[in-house]
């Protein structure tokens, strides 16, 4: 099934719709369990929601989980998640009970086993995995997503939740969700913004042929529910 595609002239457009889009899922639920991306590209939206959607998303009706997050204390600059209380959660009524973050202070294995069991516990069960919402994912100028590396393409079938991976040129630790459980989410939304990602993105859309050596190419959700929000940067090849 080919994914939607959604292009806007420039990165604050793609943030500000992408932000309208969480606030419409959340009001049709209860309960939308979100797994977030790191790195720079969220930090616009996450800016959004927080100075435009601080009073017209119900917060507590939100889950925060991630796709992936590096092996290092909460407070190293490094930290998804310290990105993400910068960027959003210190400007929002958000319950802390509400932000489910990987402990990546913790021994890395013992980690993606505990964060495994986690989602197992808190989310939803369908074809025997936990089930998101929403995934957020970024790619990487080397065609990854999450801490999906193409040096370690076996993530994409892992029989785990959650795994180790290494960053291919730091080496540092990554405790990342698989393939498998990225592709059971009910929605799997890219956000990929500036002319860096353009290449993987002609490659990855256009299934060109080196795609597959991409982590990023195999993110197909068994849903059926696959967007691609970009900037005309990012898609300035198609
Ligand atoms: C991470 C991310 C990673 C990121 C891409 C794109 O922990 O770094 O989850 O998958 O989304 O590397 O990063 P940028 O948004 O910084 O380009």
């Amino acid at each position: 099934m080919s994914p939607e595609i959604k292009i806007f002239s420039t990165p604050i457009a793609v943030a500000k719709a992408f932000a309208q889009m969480i606030q419409d899922k959340s009001e049709s639920v209860d309960r939308l369990n979100i797994a977030l991306s790191g790195g720079s590209t969220p930090k616009l939206l996450f800016d959004i929601l927080a100075a435009d959607y601080k009073s017209s998303i119900d917060w507590k009706k939100l889950h925060f989980y991630w796709g992936d997050e590096r092996c290092v204390p909460p407070n190293n600059e490094e930290s998804n998640y310290l990105m993400t209380r910068k960027h959003l959660f210190e400007h929002i009524e958000l319950p802390q009970a509400n932000v489910h973050r990987i402990l990546g202070e913790d021994n890395a294995t013992e980690e993606a086993e505990n964060y495994g069991n986690i989602l197992m516990d808190q989310l939803p069960i369908v074809n025997d995995l936990p089930q998101f919402d929403l995934i957020m994912l970024g790619l990487g100028e080397d065609g990854h997503t999450a801490s999906i590396f193409p040096h370690q393409m076996d993530l994409l079938t892992s029989d785990k939740i959650c795994a180790v991976a290494n960053h291919p040129t730091s080496g540092q630790k990554r405790v990342t969700l698989t393939g498998p459980v990225i592709n059971n989410a009910k929605g799997v939304s890219f956000l990929v913004t500036g002319s860096g990602k353009k290449e993987k993105v002609d490659s990855i859309l256009k299934g060109k042929d080196n795609h597959e050596q991409y982590p990023a190419a195999h993110i197909s959700p068994k849903s059926g529910g696959l967007t691609w929000w970009m900037d005309e940067a990012a898609f300035e090849l198609i």
